[in-house]
């Protein structure tokens, strides 16, 4: 059985969407017995649904009345800031043995995940962060150009650019990215773990023929990516106009010092009121790029659109392999729990285009 949890989210709703459409055994979770029953009411399957909060996950693992079917229990966290209300779920899941995969892009969320790696691997479960359409894409590419190849690498460099996102990013979203900013000062250079202030680089990036100034920021692939490929340094980027570059470095890692107080805080309650949900017409015009930079190689350029429907499926995706088993274990990048090129290949069918060069 899957279990679903956050599932009356902006995301959590698509999730149970895909989950539903790939026809996978699954039950809801979340906070508010009637918005649950009223989804439930929606979804062509009329899952089973229960009340759990993040601060008390267990209902997460309660046994499925009149027996589970077949296939490897798995919780799909969908319930963020994932640096806030993460934890609970992950530990639980880590005891009990149970799968659990999260949709989040919390850099210093996913490192901590590492602590629960040894006791993940004694117990049976396999614990994968950021199944959504960031990382698992950008780290499953990396892993196709890797190949398993056991050779030193040099340094890899995520460029992201996105087109139209403004009104578009959810109330989830935002808040996570104060709650990165404020916690994510990490970088990963010279074979380790390293400080670094969220926009602390500048670089220019050539993207789709275009230039840009890019500015470092904090995502998970700076945790995925060391383990399974063995590069010097990870770095992820995002693509602005380059007038843009240099003022927004120094507002980035002016503003990661502010969220780290008081005010952080009463600026994302705040957001709760100024952030109206994304409006559905407006999705699919949220476009987005990554190319993947691999020192030595061509670089893979992924282009796409919706990042949140094609989240929503990946979750899925992801959740559809491990509920179908396989002796996995511990803490695992989503490259280590798909088969990368598989993966690549399947998002081909969700309108995801990959090109090297
Ligand atoms: N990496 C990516 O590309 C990506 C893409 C999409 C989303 N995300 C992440 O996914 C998370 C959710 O995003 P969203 O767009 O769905 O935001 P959202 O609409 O604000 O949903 C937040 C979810 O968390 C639940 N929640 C909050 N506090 C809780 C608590 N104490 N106990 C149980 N549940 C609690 C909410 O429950 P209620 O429904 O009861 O309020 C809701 O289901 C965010 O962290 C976001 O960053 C990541």
């Amino acid at each position: 059985m899957i279990t679903l949890f956050g599932a009356t989210g902006f995301t959590g709703r698509r999730v149970a969407q895909a989950l539903d459409r790939a026809g996978l055994p699954y039950r809801l979770a979340g906070r508010s017995a009637e918005r649950l029953a009223a989804l439930s009411a929606r979804l062509p399957a009329r899952p089973a649904w229960l009340i759990a909060d993040a601060h008390d996950p267990a209902p997460l693992f309660s046994p499925v009345p009149g027996g589970a079917p077949a296939g490897r229990p798995v919780v799909v966290n969908c319930a963020g800031p994932f640096t806030d209300l993460g934890e609970p779920v992950l530990r639980l899941a880590a005891m009990r043995g149970v799968h659990y995969l999260d949709i989040n892009n919390e850099l210093a969320y996913v490192y901590r995940m590492r602590s629960y790696d040894a006791l993940a691997r004694q117990t049976g479960a396999a614990l994968v962060p950021a199944c959504a359409f960031e990382v698992a894409i950008s780290d499953c590419v990396v892993a196709t150009l890797v190949r398993g190849g056991a050779a030193p690498l040099g340094a890899l460099d995520i460029v992201y650019a996105y087109a139209n996102p403004e009104g578009v990013i959810s109330y989830g979203t935002r808040l996570s990215g104060l709650r990165t900013y404020a916690t994510s000062w990490l970088t990963y250079r010279g074979g380790r773990w390293q400080g670094q202030w969220p926009g602390a680089a500048t670089r220019r990036a050539r993207l789709d023929g275009r230039l840009y100034g890019a500015v470092s920021f904090p995502s998970a692939e700076v945790v995925t990516v060391p383990a399974h490929a063995p590069v010097q340094s990870v770095q992820a980027w995002l693509a602005v106009d380059p007038f843009w570059a240099r003022p927004l470095s120094a507002l980035l890692a002016g503003a990661s010092l502010l969220l780290r107080t008081p005010l952080g805080w009463l600026t994302a309650l705040s957001f709760r009121r100024l952030a109206p949900p994304p409006p559905e017409h407006q999705r699919t015009a949220f476009r987005f790029a990554l190319q993947v930079e691999l020192e030595g190689r061509a670089p893979v350029i992924v282009r796409g659109v919706d990042p949140y429907a094609l989240t929503a499926e990946i979750a899925a995706y992801a959740a559809g392999r491990l509920h179908a088993g396989g002796d996995q274990r511990g803490l695992l990048a989503p490259a280590q729990a798909l088969d990368p090129a598989a993966f690549v290949g399947w998002l081909g069918g969700q309108g995801v285009t990959v090109q090297t060069g």
